[in-house]
């Protein structure tokens, strides 16, 4: 199984949980973008230099997403 999470003020994490299913990350084309790490986490603050992937430029950035409320949910980690 493949989990998403999204982190407080950063990335979409892409955890899978090796059971043999591999991730891959692909344009609107099809073409693939090689993860340079694993778990891969996807930029959601457009800051990153490496779109599709973060960059961490997040934390530089001051990135809190519009649509935080402030509380940690309970799958918070
Ligand atoms: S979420 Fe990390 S650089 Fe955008």
């Amino acid at each position: 199984m493949t989990t998403i999470k999204v982190r407080k003020n950063g990335p979409y994490r892409v955890i899978d949980d090796g059971d043999g299913d591999d991730v891959t990350v692909v344009d609107w084309n099809g073409r693939e973008y090689p993860a340079p790490e694993r778990p891969i986490a996807l930029c959601r603050c457009g800051a990153s230099a490496t779109k599709p992937f973060c960059d961490k430029s997040h934390a530089r950035a001051g990135f809190t997403p519009d649509t935080d409320d402030g509380e940690d949910s309970p799958a918070a980690g």
